[in-house]
């Protein structure tokens, strides 16, 4: 099947928040840490009337409806998260309510469970199946559904919770370049579980924050791997439109991105000038380990990133830095912002699209409680 991705996304957060300036004034926090160190303005959190699973019925019960699909149509459901409700029952099972209404007990699917990988998994199942000789032609839905809580302590005002569903099948105005995936996978306690009578993970947040920049070098360097090997060329942070990252705060997402600037660098690639040359020479023969240590390259990468962020990243930045850390929905929700704030734009690209792969679906953009349907960027 072509063009393989996302028809449709929505997403549901409770409407329970604290705004992070009282947090840090009930926690006795020195004032603009959560805002400003942290870059989070808000945090959503399940009063006792909610959880993974009902934000996860709202939000499918939701897509199926502004989007006309008959639940008939769904053939495979996969569900990505952390939140541990059973230590055997699926949430896709609780999901099935929806569907067994209908008649439809023929879908395929459970619950992935990877700390915050697990919608990226289900995500990455969906489409595979719709690409695989196992497809039966209906459509693939992913549920990402977290609830983020932290135990009392440093960690704690990065907390959130939500659910997003998408719609997966053919034709999509948001394909995927399959081949260009690049992963990375490790094993490490940086962050786990071991309590399952607690919502609290354990975790180390210094060494949890080294870890995810690893991934992100790691991932980095695989996908321009990869690119170099598919597409003939150097892969530079000027061939995307856009980037979008998993969101624990918005802090590391700023760092994230200097990150692949400096990678960027280190490759010599046509984003690195004469500037960014000069201020981080210095820093070319530092060790990895050293590298993730350095305060100095931190900040000197944070500054020249600066003006690639505000165009390439702080669009995808929106609901995260609302909501906070919704674990495996926090990649998608980012991604949701960047449809919202760039949907005028992005109509046009979809336009252009949808003329090209003469596609049979017809969808329509609206930014109806972050509600939407969505592009595919044009290469080449
Ligand atoms: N004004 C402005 N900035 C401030 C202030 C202030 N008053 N006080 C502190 N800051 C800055 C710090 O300088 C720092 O920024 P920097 O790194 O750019 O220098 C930032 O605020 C955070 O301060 P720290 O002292 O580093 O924070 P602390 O160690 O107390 O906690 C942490 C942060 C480790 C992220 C903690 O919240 C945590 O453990 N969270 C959970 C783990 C997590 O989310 N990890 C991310 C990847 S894994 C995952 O997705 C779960």
């Amino acid at each position: 099947e072509k063009n393989v991705g996302i028809l449709a996304i929505d997403i549901y957060f409770p409407p329970a928040c604290v705004q992070q300036e009282a947090l840090e004034t009930h926690d006795g926090a020195s004032k603009g840490k959560y805002t400003i160190g942290l870059g989070q303005d808000c945090m959503s959190f399940c009063t006792e009337v909610e959880d993974v699973i009902s934000m996860s019925l709202t939000v499918v019960t939701s897509l199926l409806e502004k989007y006309g699909i008959d639940p008939k149509q769904i053939g495979r459901l996969e569900v990505g998260s952390e939140t541990v409700i059973d230590k055997s029952k699926s949430i896709k099972t609780f999901l099935m309510q929806i569907f067994e209404k209908y008649g439809n007990t023929d879908i395929e699917g459970v619950d992935s469970t990877n700390a915050c990988y697990g919608g990226t998994a289900a995500l990455f199942n969906c489409v595979n199946w719709v690409e695989s000789n196992s497809w039966d032609g209906r459509y693939g839905l992913v549920v990402c559904t977290d609830s983020a809580v932290y135990a009392e302590g440093p960690a704690r005002p990065t907390g959130g919770a939500a659910a997003i569903a998408m719609l997966i099948g053919p034709d999509a105005p948001i394909s995927f370049e399959s081949k260009l995936r690049g992963s990375h996978m490790s094993h490490v306690y940086d962050f786990y579980k071991p309590n399952l009578a607690s919502e609290y993970p354990v975790v180390d947040g210094k060494l949890s924050q080294t870890c995810y920049l690893m991934a992100v070098d790691s991932c980095y360097k695989n996908f321009c791997h990869k690119f170099q090997k598919f597409q003939g060329k150097q892969f530079s942070l000027f061939d995307a439109e856009y980037f979008v990252f998993h969101s624990p705060y918005n802090k590391l997402v700023q760092k994230s991105f200097a990150r692949l600037f400096f990678n960027d660098f280190l490759m010599n690639s046509s984003s690195a000038d004469e500037v960014a040359k000069e201020k981080l020479g210095p820093f070319a023969t530092l060790s990895g380990d050293e590298s993730y240590q350095s305060r100095d390259l931190e900040k000197a990468s944070q500054l020249l990133a600066k003006p690639l962020y505000d165009q390439k990243v702080q669009p995808t930045t929106l609901i995260p830095k609302q909501v906070g850390n919704m674990y495996t929905a926090s990649l998608y929700a980012a991604f949701a912002s960047l449809i919202h704030n760039k949907h005028s734009t992005l109509v046009n690209v979809l336009t252009t699209i949808y003329d090209q792969a003469s596609s049979q679906q017809c969808f329509v953009l609206s930014n109806e409680y972050l509600h939407f349907s969505i592009f595919r960027q044009v290469r080449g």
